[in-house]
């Protein structure tokens, strides 16, 4: 009788979790998927693609619903996109920062809706802690100590340098210009003679190169200090139409270790790039699912990156996995 009613039940009625057909917000147990909205800054650089497709496959390794916002550079896009999550009422909002000021009156909204924050690759500056939950990302600081400390050593303390400063206002090209010139400090022959930004396109590196290389004292630059690669191949390709020999004529260190950086090492025309990783998929996911099972999680996590040369180049390009 009871197994007669347990198979009447099994093929008459669903007993257990419904799963409607095509349902993308279950899982195929028919369990109710975690819901993130991720707003990216946008496609700037060959690190944003690789951070954007750590993000979007990870998520879709672990049956995430991403809710993927491009903002096309753009704070005002970013900041539109996160009032879209808190409508949708997302379960974790995930973001990275074009620029550091100006989001405290959208994260307030956010905490205001009980929405917990994850701060990914950038920082905010707020005056206010509990406004995000932990942020994930490099320590850019110490990324312009590495590439100030490589320079040093590389021009025995001697050089005059362009420097091509990444999107105004970002955490990364505050940070990596700070720890850049704190080393700098303790090198009164190594001075900064021209700096402007190419926003972390490789297009608008190249353009500022080209009007650097054009004036007056450009005979004078023995360095460049690019805050990322993509701009600092940019720049290569104007010293090349001067007639110049980059990482010969003029050394070059810039920062992120794409493998168009590894690609122009081993072509002698980059002299180092330090690493700033952008696969940090993994380890957002793991914040969220933290969060979503109320376990703690630490305010800060610092990325692990390394320093590549010249010399390591041609060994290291077959492993690089961006
Ligand atoms: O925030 C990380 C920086 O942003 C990378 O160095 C740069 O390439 C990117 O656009």
């Amino acid at each position: 009788m009871c197994l007669a009613l347990a198979l009447s039940c099994g093929l008459l009625c669903s007993c257990g979790p419904k799963k409607a057909e095509g349902d993308k917000s279950v899982d195929s147990s028919g369990k109710k998927k975690i819901v993130v909205g991720f707003s990216q800054i946008g496609a700037e650089s060959g690190w944003r693609t690789a951070n954007t497709e750590s993000i979007k496959s990870e998520a879709a390794k672990r049956g995430v619903d991403l809710q993927f916002s491009d903002a096309q550079q753009k704070q005002e896009n970013q900041i539109k996109a996160l009032r879209s999550f808190i409508a949708q009422g997302v379960d974790v909002i995930a973001f990275s920062p074009v620029v550091e000021t100006g989001w405290e009156p959208v994260l307030q909204e956010i905490k205001k809706a009980g929405i917990p924050v994850i701060l990914s690759d950038r920082a905010v500056d707020v005056t206010d802690n509990s406004l995000y939950v932990t942020f994930i990302g490099a320590d850019f600081v110490e990324e312009g100590h590495r590439a100030a400390n490589w320079l040093a050593k590389a021009s025995a303390g001697k050089a005059v340098i362009a420097e091509l400063v990444g999107t105004p206002g970002s955490a990364p090209a505050i940070d990596r210009k700070k720890g850049f010139e704190e080393v700098l400090a303790k090198y009164p022959d190594m001075k900064i003679v021209k700096s402007q930004s190419g926003d972390f396109t490789r297009a608008k590196g190249k353009e500022v190169m080209e009007s650097f290389l054009k004036s007056p004292d450009a005979k004078q630059l023995t360095a460049l200090f690019a805050h990322n690669d993509d701009m600092a191949l940019g720049a290569i390709q104007a010293m090349e139409e001067a007639g110049l020999k980059p990482g010969k004529d003029i050394l070059i260190v810039s920062i992120d270790g794409v493998r168009g950086a590894f690609e122009a090492m081993a072509a002698g025309k980059l002299n180092c790039t330090v690493e700033c990783n952008p696969l940090i998929g993994p380890q957002l996911f793991d914040a969220v699912e933290a969060i979503m099972a109320k376990k703690p999680l630490p305010k800060r996590t610092v990325v692990q990156e390394g320093v590549f040369e010249q010399a390591q180049a041609a060994a290291e390009l077959p492993k690089r996995k961006y």
